[in-house]
């Protein structure tokens, strides 16, 4: 595996991270907090962020670690979560997302629950923030190579219609991107000196993931016996690299697309990715806009 990139001094910046108790958030927490950052940890379940916050601190004593209460399901949380942010923001990762469900759920406003809560509800959270963003700061969307094969279906966005699991993941994936993309043109169009990209993390497994007590405990047989797909698969320390270069890395641009530089962008340390022009399309990010106004009663106006 090639060596972490080194992050710049980071102490004069705090990042807000949705879902920084598990996965990639948790590794993209506890890079930035290793640089210095403080970190505002977005997490729906009090119990797994303080194990979290534990974990970090066992590695980075002197970590600057605020948690927040998050639920992307329920939008009454996300305008909570939001008001309570009482610093200025460098950046904003919305990471945190549900790969699949059991059939087809629901937020608590009736949504479909990975396209309301992976893409809706953090345009929301982010729309909550718009005026703690400080100058130049990033809002980076997490999208997923899922997106390549997924364009999104303006008419049954909510999958009410027709709804197949894998399916509407890289369906809500393509949204959460292509509404970075539709952010980033609106605030260019707006003269306003923040930027909104994207970025995805390959193909990331616990399984290959360095253990961290409390978070991520994979049994170093089922580690060793998984080394072999290292070719195509890495862990979620790694997968978090180029998350993490997208919010604080040099080099960076509103509207680009970062993902691992290796094999088919499944693996390997950060570098411009490809986004499809489904994803890029213009008219497409526009009504995806109008979209999620209409569908979570969430005014966008902040954002310009
Ligand atoms: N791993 C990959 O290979 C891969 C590839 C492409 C894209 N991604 C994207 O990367 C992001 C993180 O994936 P991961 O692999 O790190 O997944 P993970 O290990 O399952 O972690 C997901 C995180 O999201 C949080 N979360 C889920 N639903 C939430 C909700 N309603 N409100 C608030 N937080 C919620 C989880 O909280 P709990 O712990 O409370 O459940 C957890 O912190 C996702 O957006 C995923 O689509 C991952």
């Amino acid at each position: 595996m090639p060596p972490a990139p080194v992050l710049p001094d980071l102490a004069d910046r705090t990042v807000l991270v949705t879902g920084a108790n598990a996965g990639l958030g948790y590794f993209a927490t506890e890079q930035l907090a290793a640089a210095g950052a403080r970190v505002l940890m977005a997490c729906r379940s009090a119990e797994r962020a303080d194990r979290a916050v534990a974990a970090v601190r066992a590695r980075v004593p002197d970590a600057r670690l605020d948690v927040l209460s998050l639920d992307l399901a329920d939008l009454d949380s996300v305008a909570a979560c939001a008001r309570s942010v009482d610093v200025g923001l460098d950046a904003v990762l919305c990471n945190a997302g549900l790969t699949s469900t059991d059939g087809r759920a629901t937020t608590a406003q009736g949504l479909e629950l990975m396209m309301g809560g992976n893409a809706f509800a953090h345009l929301a959270l982010v729309a909550g923030l718009a005026d703690r963003l400080r100058s130049g700061a990033r809002v980076v969307s997490v999208g997923s190579i899922a997106s390549r094969w997924s364009p999104v279906d303006l008419d049954d966005l909510q999958a009410e219609r027709d709804f197949r699991s894998f399916r509407q993941y890289g369906r809500s994936k393509t949204a959460t991107t292509a509404l970075a993309f539709t952010l980033d043109r609106r605030w260019r169009a707006a003269g306003r000196d923040a930027v909104a990209l994207a970025a995805h993390p390959g193909f990331a497994v616990d399984v290959l993931t360095p253990a961290r007590p409390g978070v991520v405990e994979p049994s170093p047989r089922a580690r060793s016996l998984a080394r072999p797909a290292r070719l195509l698969v890495q862990g979620k320390d790694a997968g978090a690299w180029p998350l993490v270069h997208a919010c604080v890395g040099a080099g960076v641009h509103g509207g680009e697309y970062w993902g691992p530089g290796g094999v088919q962008e499944l693996v390997g340390p950060p570098a411009p990715a490809r986004a499809r022009d489904h994803v890029r399309d213009v008219a497409t990010g526009e009504r995806l806009w109008a979209a999620v106004e209409r569908a979570t009663g969430v005014s966008l106006d902040a954002l310009a």
